[in-house]
Formats: structure tokens, sequence, C-alpha cells
């Protein structure tokens, strides 16, 4: 466990102008590449597994082990795919990092193509974020005029041309091979594995997926050592990450620090729960995570020990709701979205998340029976592990993690005929408040 805070992907985030290749220069921009650039590729390759780093963008696979996944070089293309879909409720990471500090992700997208043999790297943006999308472009073209993309990259002989892809904005485009079907220009829909990415990923050639945060991390640990990094953190869950803390929060925002950091430490950083109030639940992950409770803000928010308390680190999207909100419409809209963003691939998911979206929607008007609670149980059973990728698996957290916990609340809608919450006072229902 740790108090303080560790900002290296963050450092410069506050220094004016912090997106340009000025202010990165002076932060020790580009020096990694540099370093890297007079290694030999499989070094940087022992390096990334040395220091642990496991995938920052939810599933936690160790990204030095999924580089050493590529078969060896045969002479055609081999790709670097960077996911920066980012698109899951509550996840507000990578857009921030794109934005505040684009080069640390191009020096880290320069340093993995070198490292696994890639000449062409493509980042897969979510299609909304415009403002994103252009400071991106914006960064590219930075970097080719100084010589840190291009041809003969730093003299060295290297070569990589780096291609920023705007998505649509479907959620599951966020999943690794939804997202190559997207890129390869077909619609977004998860591939069945084997082959996994690593053999035949984009175009059917090896590829690289990894998230912002993973190799945005990447410079730093070339630069100051695999060691340096797992002096951070613990001995499973190495270094550091951006906790996003939002919602009823005091002072929400990117908090950096070691794995293993509790939510009640970030809570005290952030200067408690907003207006004095309690906290009711929160997600550890982001939406597709189990919600914990008040009696989990001293678990370790590390891979292993949120797995073991029930729930999942995902990408650290630390919603944080107060006593005023009522779980069952929280769940309710979550709901939603999982129902709206199904791909309609696999049937268990394309039907259940329907089915779960409308017994919750009766339920939080107080229609109903006792029974549809178990109901909900035996569809979320009947959709975990049984459909075609973790979109749907993401759908069921809320809602059986909020039944083991309050299942109370949703009996109360029962009993009263409708919420027993009272829709001013919580800021959940602001839109509609305002829309009354
Ligand atoms: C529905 C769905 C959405 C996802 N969205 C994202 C995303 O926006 N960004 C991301 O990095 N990974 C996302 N993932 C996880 C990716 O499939 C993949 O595990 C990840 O990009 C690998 O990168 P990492 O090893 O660096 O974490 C999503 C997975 C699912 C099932
Ligand atoms: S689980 Fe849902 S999102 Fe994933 S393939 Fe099946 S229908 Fe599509």
């Amino acid at each position: 466990m740790s108090t303080t805070l560790t900002p290296v992907l963050t450092r410069f985030w506050d220094a004016p102008e912090s997106w340009t290749l000025d202010t990165y220069v002076k932060n020790e921009g580009y020096e990694a590449l540099r370093k890297a650039l007079a290694l030999k590729p499989a070094d940087l390759v022992s390096t990334a597994k040395d220091s642990g780093l496991r995938g920052r963008g939810g599933a936690g696979f160790p990204m030095g082990m999924k580089w050493g996944f590529l078969p060896p070089d045969d002479g055609g293309p081999r790709y670097l795919v960077v996911n920066a879909d980012e698109s899951e409720p509550g996840t507000c990471k990578d857009i921030p990092l794109l934005m505040a500090a684009p080069h640390t992700l191009l020096e880290g997208v320069a340093i993995t193509s070198y490292a696994i043999g890639c000449h062409h790297a493509f980042i897969y943006l979510r299609g909304e974020v415009v403002h994103v999308y252009r400071r991106l472009l914006k960064a590219v073209q930075e970097a080719y005029a100084a010589g840190h993309l291009g041809q003969n990259i730093h003299g060295s002989g290297f070569d990589l041309d780096v291609t920023v892809h705007a998505g649509a904005g479907a959620y599951i485009c966020g999943e690794e091979t939804a997202l190559l079907d997207s890129l390869e220009g077909r619609r977004g829909q998860p591939r069945a594995k084997p082959p996994f990415p690593a053999v035949a990923g984009l175009y059917a050639r090896p590829t690289v997926i990894n998230n912002v945060e993973s190799i945005a991390s990447v410079p730093a640990i070339v630069l100051h050592g695999s060691d340096w990094f797992k002096s951070m953190g613990t001995e499973k869950s190495t270094g550091f990450g951006i906790f996003s803390l939002s919602g009823h929060i005091t002072r929400p925002g990117q908090y950096e620090a070691p794995l293993g950091i509790t939510m009640r430490e970030l809570i005290d950083m952030a200067g408690g729960i907003r207006g004095g109030k309690k906290l009711k639940f929160w997600t550890p992950g982001g939406s597709s995570t189990p919600l914990f409770t008040d009696a989990h803000l001293d678990i370790p928010l590390t891979f292993d020990d949120v797995a073991a308390a029930g729930s999942m680190l995902g990408t650290r999207a630390l919603q944080v709701f107060d006593e005023t909100v009522c779980v069952v419409r929280a769940v309710d809209r979550w709901t939603d979205f999982y129902k709206h963003e199904s791909c309609g691939k696999c049937t268990p998911c394309r039907e259940g998340t329907w089915w779960l979206k409308q017994i919750l929607g009766r339920l939080e008007h107080g229609q109903g029976s006792e029974e549809d609670l178990d109901k909900l149980l035996d569809i979320c059973d009947n959709i975990l592990g049984r459909s075609f990728c973790a979109l749907a698996d993401g759908a069921t957290s809320s809602i059986t993690s909020s039944l083991q916990y309050f299942r109370d609340e949703y009996v109360a809608h029962l009993t009263q005929g409708g919420c027993p919450f009272d829709r001013a006072a919580s800021t959940l229902f602001a839109r509609e408040n305002l829309s009354a």
C-alpha cells in the first residue's frame, strides 16, 4: 500500500501547452526512443517482460509476453495497433492522456514498433472525440517533421509510418478483434479465436494490440529500467497506473499511483465524498466490473486482490456514488447502455441484454414482483461465460453485484410502488430534473 502519488505519465500535464513537441522534449521526450534504437529489438522485448507490466486496457495481460507471442519474422509486414477506443462508462484515462501528452503515446508506439519489427502502426481512436483526433494528428505531424517518425528515424535506419484512424463510435470496437474488423473497413464484430491477433491479426498478419496507457508506459520503462518500474506496485501488479476518480467525489480527476493503493487512500487524496455525504457504492474498473461498497475500501487495488474480492481492476475507472443514489436506477442505466451496444452477433447477449433492460425498467418504477429478481439472476447466469465476447459478461456485473449487496433496495421499489429515492436530491437524476 502507498499513500503517495507517482506521477510519471501525468508528470507535466499541468505545464503550459503540455501537448506540444517542445514541452515534451523539455521533459525528457524522445530520449527513450534514442536509447531504444541503440539496443537490439529482442532486448526491448526482454525489458518489457522483465518489468511485469500488465496491459492497462482492462484484462491485465502481461505486455512483454504478448509481444513475445509474435511468430519469427517471415519478411512480410507485422503491425502494432493501439486501442484508443475508450468507450466504457466511467473509463476516462486514455483520452485525457492523448489530450495532455500525445507524444508520450507516439514515443511508445515508435519504441514498441522497433521492438516487434513493425513498420506501420495504427492508432484506433474513438470517433466522437474529434478534438482528440485533431490533437493527435497534429502531434503525429510534429513527430514526422522532427524525425521521430517516418524514414530513418534518428539516423538509425528504422522506418515507421503511423496512421490515426477515427472509429464510428461503437463500444464493441474496443474489443480487440472487432477493432481489427472495423479497421479493415468491415462491420465491427468480434472474431472467433484462434487464430489470435499475434498470429493472424490486421490484414491476417501478425499483430500486437495494446491499450494507450500500456504503450505510453513503455518510454519510461526503457529510460529508467524495469527494476525502477518494479520498485512501484506489488509483485504481481507492478508499476503505476492512472486511477480515474469520477462521480460524487470532492476533487474528481486522474490520480497516478502505484498499483496496490486503496480506494480509501484515493478518496482521502481527492478530498472525500462530495458534500460530506456517505459513500454507497463504487466501481473499481468501470461499468463492466462488479460493484463494491464501503466494505471494500481497504482492498489493495491490484489485479489479484480486486479479483479475490469478487470484482476486477479493469480500467481503474473509480466511479463514486453517494447515499442519495438509487442503485436500481444506476444499474438500469448501465444495462440500457449494454443493450444498445450489443453488436447482435450472439443470442445470449443480443436477447439477454434486451430482457434485462425490460425487467430493470419495470422494477425501477415499482412494477413487477420479487420473482423478477431471480429472473434477472437467471438471465445473467445464461449470459455470463456463454456469450461470444466479454461485452455481455460486463453487462451482468452491475446486476448480480447490486442484487448481492442491495437486494433490499430492489424489494423496496416493489413494496413502495416506485423509487424510494428523492430524485431532486440526487445528482444522478440531474439531467432528468433539468428537462422536467
Ligand atoms: C466490449 C469491449 C470493449 C473494450 N474496449 C477497450 C478499449 O476501449 N480500450 C482498450 O484498450 N481495451 C478495450 N477492451 C479490451 C481489448 O479487447 C484488449 O484486451 C486490450 O486492448 C488489450 O490491450 P492491453 O493488453 O494493453 O490492455 C475492450 C474489450 C471489450 C470486450
Ligand atoms: S457478446 Fe454481445 S457484443 Fe459480444 S459478440 Fe455477442 S452479441 Fe456481440
